[in-house]
């Protein structure tokens, strides 16, 4: 094997669309998909892949230590690209000790089992999937660039922020070979929905509710899952070291705009009266601490890797509603929990 990739997260919504990227394009590569199966991992997503002789899974959190050893050695990981976190602002608010652990505590555990085991640091990388929620908030105006300085506002952007810091001091302090992506919000196939748009098409198709937070005049830069992909793909093979590169879609949104589009398309595609899903937005109580804005100013990667989006928004968002309207049981599984019968019957 050319090089046996430890993917941390590959069960859930965008480490998913990373593994399938990796396990198709790299027959050479030896693709370990390293998941502990919370709410958001699925191994659903990836049951395309179960007979790739070059993709391999282990439940594993990323919080065990000597599990993560095992790993590393049992596989011979040569790099790293982790994407494992708790990521929902809203779960942050209410239990910000998950994701200290997960998403600090258990990077630190990952960056030392990668240093332990690459004995020789030349020749490997560590990966680090980021936010650019650890940038704050922005005003009308401005971008975030790979120089803004950090500050996070929110328990998961905090968290974040934290995990990125010790990356870089591991590159520092250790000589660890890493580099750091900081994308935009995702959208796409296969994400939780208890995200803004899979949670939107979820409830139109059901005629619940929308809620939108405040007066839903908060900005998102929305990118389709699989171009960030693409991007982490180039990242890790060309990006040069100890660098940080800002992903984003060139694509902003106020949220009240993005549910009403969800809606005026929902009834196009669902035979509905036009405007009868826009009866269902509910403006609720706004999100503590809610950023108002966030964009990306992707030059960098543009310039470096020759990276851009490459799916508009518009073909974006119909190729997501239309998986949502036809993967019903996913949908049903992911709510319900059922999703850990599948690990049962396939891994058990
Ligand atoms: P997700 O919540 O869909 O998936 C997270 C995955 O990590 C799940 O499969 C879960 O089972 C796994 N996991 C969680 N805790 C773990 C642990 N302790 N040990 C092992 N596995 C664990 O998240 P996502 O939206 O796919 O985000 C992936 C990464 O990308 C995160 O690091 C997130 O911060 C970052 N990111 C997300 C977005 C976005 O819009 N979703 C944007 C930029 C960056
Ligand atoms: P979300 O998808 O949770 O991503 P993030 O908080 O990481 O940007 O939310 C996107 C935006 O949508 C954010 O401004 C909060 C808002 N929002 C709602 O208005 N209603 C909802 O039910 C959710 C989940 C989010």
């Amino acid at each position: 094997m050319e090089k046996s990739i430890l993917i941390t997260g590959g069960a859930g919504f965008i480490g998913s669309h990373v593994v399938r990227l990796f396990v198709n394009k790299y027959p050479d590569y030896r693709i370990v998909n390293l998941d502990c199966l919370t709410y958001a991992g699925n191994l659903e997503n990836l049951a395309d892949l179960e007979d790739k002789k070059n993709y391999h899974f282990a439940k594993v959190d990323i919080l065990e230590e000597m599990a993560l050893e095992k790993v590393f050695n049992d596989y011979q990981i040569t790099d790293v690209i982790h994407l494992a976190a708790e990521s929902h602002v809203d779960r942050s608010i209410t239990d910000p000790l998950a994701f200290v652990k997960t998403n600090v505590l258990g990077t630190v555990n990952l960056l030392n089992a990668a240093k332990t085991f690459w004995k020789n640091l030349e020749g490997h990388l560590f990966y680090h999937v980021s936010t650019d929620e650890v940038y704050g908030s922005l005003p009308e105006d401005g971008y975030f660039l790979e120089t803004t300085p950090y500050d996070p506002q929110s328990p998961y952007s905090a968290s974040k922020a934290s995990s990125d810091h010790f990356v870089r001091a591991y590159a520092n302090t250790y000589g660890l070979r890493t580099v750091i992506s900081n994308c935009s919000n995702n959208y796409g196939p296969n994400q939780f929905p208890e995200k803004l748009i899979p949670l939107v098409i979820h409830n139109i198709k059901n005629h619940k509710s929308l809620p939108v937070y405040g007066k839903g005049e908060n900005v998102r830069d929305w990118l389709y899952v699989e171009d960030h992909a693409v991007a982490i793909d180039l990242v890790f093979h060309r990006g040069k070291l100890n660098h940080t590169y800002n992903i984003g879609g060139f694509n902003e949104w106020k949220n009240i705009d993005i549910v009403k589009l969800l809606c005026k398309l929902m009834d196009q595609k669902l035979n509905r009266e036009p405007g009868a899903s826009e009866k269902l937005i509910t403006f609720v109580k706004d999100r503590a601490g809610h950023d108002l804005r966030y964009a990306i100013d992707a030059g960098k990667i543009h310039k470096e890797l020759g990276w851009k989006p490459s799916v508009t928004f518009e073909q974006g968002i119909e190729k997501t509603i239309d998986w949502y309207l036809k993967n019903e049981d996913w949908l049903e599984s992911v709510t319900s929990g059922d999703y850990q019968k599948y690990y049962q019957q396939h891994y058990g």
